[in-house]
């Protein structure tokens, strides 16, 4: 059982600093109660112009995640066909590792983008702009707001002694999982988010680098 009030009392900057990648899970279920905390992260999270156009599915059921993963497996099949070099398809197999184990994680969460047109994009186009010109404005707004959602999930599971692997390479199927989980035309999966208990020995959190090397103060 979760002792939620003891996650409450957890340091913030100890979340950030010993978050990482977490592949392999454990068989354990996690609660449906920890699970919706997660989702409520996300729901949390700045949006722009707070459109908050995500929704957030938590899939246990595990025929759903066959489907999904046999999905993505067909679609490496026909990658595998189009690629022209030898070197080339062993390279496309190991990307292939990173988009298939998400299936083995007792909860996955689709990250859902809802179709939105934003407001500066919306009055160019009303106005005429043509489409490669609209591209130049456009500010990327509504994935950074998925991305901002995500982060808090993932800080949310780990504050709850879940791991999470964030994964955008099984998208290649995106197209499958939008019928899969019965979503609109326009609505788009933009992230799987596997949850689970964290097995016993995972790999180290892989280097990062050094805060010198990615800040500057301009004054
Ligand atoms: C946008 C995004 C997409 C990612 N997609 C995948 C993925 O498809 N498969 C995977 O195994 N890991 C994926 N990851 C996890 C990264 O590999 C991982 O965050 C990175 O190696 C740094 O490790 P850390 O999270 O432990 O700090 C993704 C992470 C991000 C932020």
């Amino acid at each position: 059982m979760f002792d939620f009030e003891k996650v409450k009392e957890k340091n913030f900057f100890d979340v950030i600093n010993t978050r990482k990648t977490i592949r392999k899970y454990t068989n354990a279920l996690p609660p449906i109660e920890a699970i919706k905390m997660i989702a409520d992260a996300g729901r949390l999270a700045p949006s722009a112009t707070n459109t908050q156009n995500w929704e957030f599915i938590a899939i246990y059921d595990e025929d759903i995640k066959q489907k999904m993963a046999n999905a993505v497996e067909n679609e490496f099949e026909k990658l595998k066909k189009f690629v022209k070099s030898e070197d080339d398809e062993i390279k496309l197999n190991g990307y292939k590792y990173y988009s298939m184990f998400f299936n083995k994680a007792p909860v996955v969460f689709a990250i859902v983008e809802k179709k939105r047109i934003s407001t500066m994009l919306g009055i160019l186009e009303k106005n005429g702009m043509g489409k490669e010109e609209l591209i130049r404005y456009d500010n990327r707004s509504s994935i950074l707001s998925m991305g901002a959602a995500i982060e808090n999930m993932s800080l949310c599971a780990h504050a709850l002694g879940l791991g999470t692997c964030w994964m955008c390479a099984p998208l290649v199927a995106g197209k499958a999982f939008n019928e899969i989980l019965s979503l609109n035309q326009d609505d788009k999966v933009v992230t799987l988010l596997t949850v689970g208990y964290p097995q016993e020995s995972t790999p180290a959190r892989p280097p990062k680098k050094t805060i010198d090397e990615v800040f500057r103060i301009v004054r």
